[in-house]
């Protein structure tokens, strides 16, 4: 009886997971086992070896798989997003860091039974920093991955504290049980500013009034953005997301320096951002109708990162700016898509 190769791929339906699952499939280089909460996307389910339609909180749900697969890698990117986890906190606990800690024991059963380090591939989140105020926000600039980690969101509390585990099964689990052998999963973790696809619109974030601002402009749809216009973040192209997520689990770990790295590509304020969808949309309706606690959340995180790690370690170099990102990817695909 011999169980089949697969890379696991959590929170398949995602924004991630769809650029992720079709770039693993582009690459042929492993057999893709799809988990979701709900029924993974028909055109998705076609480049996977396997889908699952399941809570990744259910025990026997993950015994089940690991009684059929082997598993030689987990890109986990099942979460509840930063503004619905406001609305149900514990549920986001419950799901963000309970169902990480499941994954992470699958892993550590995994690379025991099979013999080889399981890479554990983690989003991360610019929402694990938490600046106080606005003008610490302006003097903090960009921020390192170690200062400012004081997050005022429950999915931030999570992605943080994930990360914290992630290190602990990867370097110091069962630390001092006799004969317990080192290494059997490899976490690594990318801090991942806003991301635009242009494929599909994110649900629940609070980076989301970028994306939604495009795509609603493609649509010819009005749109009121949910921040002030001088709100400033990081934000990358999609297809720079899944390159960095790649290049990261291909990275040898000797060049590794740390387990978590920001990346970034560029940072446009909400108003910039919204004078360039006119410039390509002409007819576009953008107005600005600031929520006072989404608008919070936003102030609350940085600005610029330093991604000095990233580009040193594993060769993160983001393909598109802004410009580009309008033009070649984000303009092209979205009006092909709403046309
Ligand atoms: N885009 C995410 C959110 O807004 C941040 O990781 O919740």
């Amino acid at each position: 009886m011999s169980r089949k190769p697969v890379v696991l791929v959590t929170g398949a339906n995602g924004e991630v997971g769809h650029g992720l699952i079709n770039a693993l499939a582009d690459e042929a280089r492993y057999e893709v086992l799809a988990l979701d909460l709900r029924e993974v996307d028909p055109g998705l389910a076609k480049r996977c070896a396997a889908t699952i339609a399941g809570d990744i909180l259910d025990g026997h749900l993950l015994d089940r798989i690991a009684s059929e697969y082997e598993i030689h890698a987990v890109f986990h990117l099942a979460a509840l997003l930063s503004t619905r986890a406001e609305f149900v906190p514990e549920t986001a606990h419950a799901v963000n860091v309970e169902g990480t800690l499941k994954l992470l024991k699958l892993a550590m059963d995994e690379g025991r039974s099979h013999g080889q380090p399981v890479k554990f591939m983690f989003p991360s989140s610019i929402a694990v920093y938490g600046l106080p105020d606005l003008a610490a926000k302006a003097a903090a600039g960009a921020v390192t991955e170690t200062e400012w980690t004081t997050p005022r969101t429950m999915y931030g509390c999570n992605k943080l504290y994930c990360e914290q585990l992630g290190r602990y099964y990867a370097d110091f689990y069962r630390q001092l049980a006799v004969n317990e052998a080192r290494g059997q999963v490899d976490f690594r973790a990318i801090r991942f500013p806003g991301l635009i696809s242009a494929f599909t619109v994110p649900s629940g974030g609070t980076s989301d009034y970028v994306p939604e601002m495009l795509h609603a402009a493609a649509k010819g749809e009005p749109y009121a953005c949910f921040v002030r216009p001088d709100t400033r973040i990081t934000f990358m192209a999609m297809p720079d997301a899944i390159d960095a997520l790649l290049k990261l689990t291909r990275a040898p770990a000797e060049k590794l320096s740390r387990r978590v790295y920001n990346i970034g590509a560029f940072n446009p304020s909400a108003g910039e951002f919204a004078d360039l969808v006119r410039r390509h949309f002409p007819g576009a309706e953008i107005g600005f109708a600031p929520h006072e606690q989404r608008q919070a959340i936003v102030d609350s995180w940085p600005a610029d990162v330093v991604d000095r790690a990233a580009r040193e370690d594993w060769g993160h170099e983001p393909a598109y700016d802004l410009e580009r990102a309008m033009t070649e990817y984000l303009i092209p695909n979205i009006s092909k898509r709403y046309a």
